[in-house]
């Protein structure tokens, strides 16, 4: 099963991320410290800059017990005087404590009383397993000599969950030197995101169910470590620049929004496993230069967009391909027989599209041969199926409701069907070549002899099935 769906983290923590997950509002970040960090190493909520489980990080351990908070900070309030410096671990930590205390004071609401623990003069409070500074989490840099209490600083702040309101976040997020990430899941901020190319260190980017609107934040284009990037559940709208697709970002969540435009052939150029824009209005077809992902795209949802044209051939050569969502478009012809080559497949739905022709038995053989396990093909205009499909269908791993097959349950009205493939401007290309060998003789890079789909189609439509594709042969 799609890791994706069931959102099962086990060991593959961005796996637990990905795809459809993250159609829901809910925080996906949280997960994504073992993976990036060595967070999970240390047994708390705190990334760092160190490769994961390498055994060094022994910093608490051998770190000296935190020093008894004085007084020194009004109770209650955290709004008094700066305390001295010499208060603070170092000189970092005291530089951090009046920018905290700055945007504490911008904070409109805060549902769960976390900035009541943002006082005194314990930053890293959660580094010695304490209560003070709920969201911020210190580590030591990776120029610094591990263990150095003069090094320990701000090395994540994850506010995920906190439902915080703020205006804005610069001044604040822009003012830790040293941060890798910032997660800030389902809070209610907005504002312009900040410039944070001055930041060494910095890789996660998490603003997502949040009150973001306008255009798509420029000041993260040019973030060029960046290995996660969440955008999902605001408001932005617009076009989505072209090299946003082309940075490092393992995970590229961009769904939920009202992106619009096409979406650029720079998509070729993403290093991203987890790529999803689904639930905004992107136009276009899903762009061709799909084919150069392949060395590590594995789970991609364009669902719920209104994108058009054929369904691209070059899908098929993405051999990694877990799950591909195009489900909800309106993207229109058969599918191409290079589908057949996607061993990996696990989720490929293209319900609710103008696809039509016949369901090739490529691709349902993949079910037997590879791992598909759920094939979504409903409210389409595919008018039959391949032999192996038909076992597909009663074992529901297969489903062509609302189709034009004939003699099958839930189609469509003939009429609509006829209709349909009446229409001369519905038109794709087929290519009858299979670009890989499959198992149990098929293919070998060779071609293929489409079965005999126009003659199904005129039965169905009562008309010369002249656009179904897979029919000329
Ligand atoms: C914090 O808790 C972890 C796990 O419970 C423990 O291994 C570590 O020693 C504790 N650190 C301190 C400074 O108490
Ligand atoms: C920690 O680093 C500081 C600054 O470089 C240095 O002065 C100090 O001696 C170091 N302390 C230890 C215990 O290594
Ligand atoms: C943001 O604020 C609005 C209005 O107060 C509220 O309806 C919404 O639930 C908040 N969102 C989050 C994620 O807290
Ligand atoms: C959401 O953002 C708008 C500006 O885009 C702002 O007027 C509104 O107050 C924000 N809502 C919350 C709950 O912060
Ligand atoms: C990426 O990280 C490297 C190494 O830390 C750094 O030298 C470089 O400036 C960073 N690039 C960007 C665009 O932030
Ligand atoms: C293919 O991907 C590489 C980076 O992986 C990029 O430099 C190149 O421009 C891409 N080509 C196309 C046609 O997308
Ligand atoms: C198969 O995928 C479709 C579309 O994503 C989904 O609606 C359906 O619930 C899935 N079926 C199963 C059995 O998981």
């Amino acid at each position: 099963m799609a890791v994706a769906r069931h959102g099962v983290a086990a060991v593959l923590v961005l796996a637990a991320v990905a795809v459809h997950g993250v159609l829901c509002g809910g925080s996906s970040s949280s997960h994504a410290h073992a993976e990036f960090g060595a967070g999970a190493a240390l047994g708390r909520n705190a990334p760092s800059w160190r490769p994961r489980g390498n055994g060094t990080d022994t910093g608490a351990a051998g770190a000296p017990a935190p020093a008894p908070t004085s007084g020194y900070v009004q109770a209650g309030c955290g709004c008094g005087p700066t305390p001295p410096a010499w208060r603070f671990k170092n000189g970092k930590l005291a530089a951090l404590y009046p920018v905290i205390q700055a945007f504490k004071k911008t904070i409109t609401c805060d549902p769960m009383g976390v900035t009541a623990t943002w006082e005194g003069t314990e930053l890293c409070d959660s580094f010695f397993n304490g209560t003070r500074y709920l969201g911020f989490y210190c580590d030591y840099p990776p120029y610094a000599p591990a263990d150095n209490i003069s090094y320990l600083t701000v090395a994540s702040i994850d506010f995920n969950g906190f439902g915080l309101c703020a205006p804005s976040l610069a001044g604040f997020v822009d003012q830790f030197p040293d941060l890798a990430l910032f997660h800030a899941n389902s809070n209610n901020f907005s504002g312009d995101v900040p410039d944070l190319t001055h930041l060494p260190y910095f890789y996660e980017l998490d603003l997502s169910n949040n009150n973001f609107s306008g255009s798509f934040p420029e000041t993260v284009v040019p973030l060029g470590n960046l290995t996660f990037l969440d955008l999902r559940f605001n408001r932005y709208a617009g076009t989505v620049p072209p090299p946003v697709f082309a940075l490092t970002a393992e995970a590229l969540f961009l769904n939920n929004n009202g992106f619009s435009g096409r979406i650029p052939d720079t998509f070729g150029s993403t290093g991203a496993q987890y790529l999803v824009v689904a639930n905004n209005e992107f136009t276009g077809p899903i762009p061709r230069s799909i084919y150069n992902t392949s060395a590590t795209l594995s789970e991609v949802l364009f669902l719920n967009n209104r994108l058009s044209g054929c369904l691209p051939y070059e899908v098929g050569l993405v051999e990694g391909l877990a799950v591909f969502d195009a489900g909800g478009n309106e993207i229109a012809g058969p599918i191409p027989l290079s589908f057949g080559c996607l061993r990996d497949v696990e989720e490929l739905n293209l319900a609710g599209n103008q696809l039509y022709g016949q369901v090739p038995d490529v691709v349902c053989l993949l079910a037997r041969t590879g791992k598909l396990a759920n094939l979504s093909l409903s409210d389409n205009f595919f008018h039959s199926v391949g032999h192996h499909c038909m076992e597909l269908v009663r074992s529901r791993v297969l489903d062509v409701r609302r189709n034009c097959i004939l003699g099958f349950p839930d189609q469509r009205p003939p009429i609509e069907c006829a209709a349909f493939y009446a229409d001369p401007t519905k038109h794709c290309p087929f290519i009858p070549h299979i670009p890989c060998d499959l198992p149990g003789g098929h293919g070998h890079g060779g071609y293929i002899k489409p079965h005999d789909a126009a003659a199904a189609a005129a039965a169905v439509t009562g008309h010369q099935a002249r656009h179904q594709g897979g029919g000329r042969d």
